[in-house]
């Protein structure tokens, strides 16, 4: 007996050695329907940046702009996705990826006066046809951040025009693509957008005011919400919603200030536009933390942003630790001693599944979610024609982990998207910081599919055997 049980103990012991990915027995993510895939956006992998008739964006400013970008890298060359898209669609395909998040750059697609570029266009639809052909169920993100500089030049997001620009834009894209696109996602993170391009100019355009974080901030959910009605007419039997990264706020001790501190961090990241989409009225606490900065808001602009959604995609990457600051706010007390990834990010599963917990919680007309993004950047190598990214891999199966409980304490949670597909360019920090499954080699172009892509793939295969 004592032999058996251990012989039982030696092989459970050898298998999770062996594959330290797969998702236990009893986990949600066997079911056949949780969509399992991988993300990119258009500035970070595309390159060509001036071909075809596509117009500069903020971030060809932003970049080229010294200091704004570790190394002075820029996305003109990126992954050259733009050329290479047939043998990265059937990389994807030959993982056995499910799904894929792409987004459309704005000004590939788009002159300035509002005409159609044909070009720019055609590359999309070639790229979706051959989603389509390998079966892959497609996730298109209309806006990851990459606004045509004309429309900056006129005061971007700061200009209540910029809205109805996007909505023409989603209308364009949506007639032209009808058909071709399962999921439909106006902006990609707005927190993003308005916070870091126009709050603290960590991200183009790189302004720095208070006041204009929230007024851009409305401008976009108003674009999402005027866009939300034309895509639904023009591609009705696709799904319609929104992206937004969502942060974790941790209270670093019992203290009912430092409690209110971790609140009003999740007010600052979420409620201020969850609270818009799912209730029509922005969290007055907001306000409190920043007074003086309510964005002018015309009639019936907060129904408009309020429209009814059929997915909500959730980005999540790591926690904050807060403790009060003294006054109303709130200031980070990193935790020591934490796993942290090449971000200096901690690794916080936990955080994944108490946001949505908390999010079903408090609102009771929460659409089906999507984990729009989530993953974590690494200093791969290729070694021997391999990448070894152990710290990748045991992350995707604690964060997959905590999606099985919060879809086991009832969440309605329908896929998961890894970030990203493949290394590219990652913002302010270029691209020394590799979130990818996949290896880019950027001299060579060459990709390397890295073991964590290795173990996904092998999960899906044997997802796939189980029917
Ligand atoms: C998110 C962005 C995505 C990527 C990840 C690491 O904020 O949406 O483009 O850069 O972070």
């Amino acid at each position: 007996m004592a032999n058996d049980a251990s012989a039982v103990s030696d092989a459970r012991s050898h298998q999770s050695l062996a594959d330290p990915f797969t998702p236990p027995a009893d986990s949600s993510l066997w079911h056949q329907n949780f969509l399992l895939g991988a993300a990119t956006a258009s500035y970070q992998i595309e390159g060509a940046v001036a071909e075809d008739g596509r117009l500069p964006s903020i971030w060809d400013t932003f970049s080229a702009t010294p200091g704004k970008v570790l190394a002075g890298d820029t996305g003109a060359v990126a992954c050259d996705h733009y050329h290479r898209w047939q043998e990265d669609v059937d990389m994807l395909a030959g993982l056995g990826l499910e799904a894929y998040r792409l987004s459309i750059a704005w000004p590939r697609v788009m002159g300035a006066s509002g005409v159609p570029n044909r070009k720019g266009i055609d590359f999309y639809k070639r790229l979706l046809a051959r989603l389509k052909e390998k079966g892959i169920a497609t996730s298109v993100t209309l806006y990851h951040w990459d606004l045509p500089q004309h429309l900056e030049d006129r005061g971007g997001w700061l200009n209540r025009d910029t809205a109805y620009r996007f909505a023409d834009y989603a209308d364009l894209m949506s007639r032209e693509l009808a058909g071709s696109v399962d999921a439909w996602a106006t902006l990609n993170e707005p927190w993003c957008s308005a916070y870091l391009g126009y709050g603290n100019g960590h991200h183009a355009p790189g302004l720095a005011d208070g006041r204009f974080a929230t007024q851009a901030m409305h401008h976009l959910l108003l674009a999402h919400g005027l866009a939300v009605p034309v895509l639904r007419a023009n591609d009705p039997a696709s799904q319609k919603g929104i992206v937004a990264n969502m942060g974790r706020g941790t209270a670093n001790s019992d203290s009912a200030a430092d409690q209110r501190a971790a609140h009003l961090f999740e007010v600052q990241h979420n409620a201020w536009i969850l609270d818009p989409l799912l209730k029509g009225a922005y969290p007055r606490d907001l306000f409190e933390l920043w007074p003086g900065t309510e964005p002018l808001v015309l009639d019936g602009d907060m129904q408009t942003i309020a429209a009814p959604l059929d997915f909500l995609g959730v980005n999540y990457y790591f926690r904050t630790n807060l403790a009060s600051d003294g006054a109303h706010g709130f200031k980070e007390v990193p935790p020591e001693g934490v796993e942290r990834t090449q971000m200096g990010w901690e690794v916080y599963p936990d955080g994944l599944r108490d946001l949505l917990i908390g999010f079903r919680n408090t609102y009771a007309n929460l659409p089906p979610i999507y984990i729009t993004e989530n993953g974590m950047a690494s200093d791969d190598k290729v070694t021997d024609g391999q990448v070894d990214d152990t710290q990748r891999i045991a992350f995707l199966k604690r964060h997959l982990a905590a999606v099985d409980q919060a879809i086991k304490a009832g969440v309605d949670v329908r896929g998961y998207f890894l970030w990203s597909l493949m290394d590219n360019f990652e913002w302010a920090f270029g691209y020394e910081r590799r979130f990818g499954v996949v290896h880019v080699d950027y001299a060579t172009q060459k990709r390397t599919i890295k073991r964590s892509a290795e173990l996904v793939s092998k999960f899906l295969r044997e997802r796939k055997a189980r029917v």
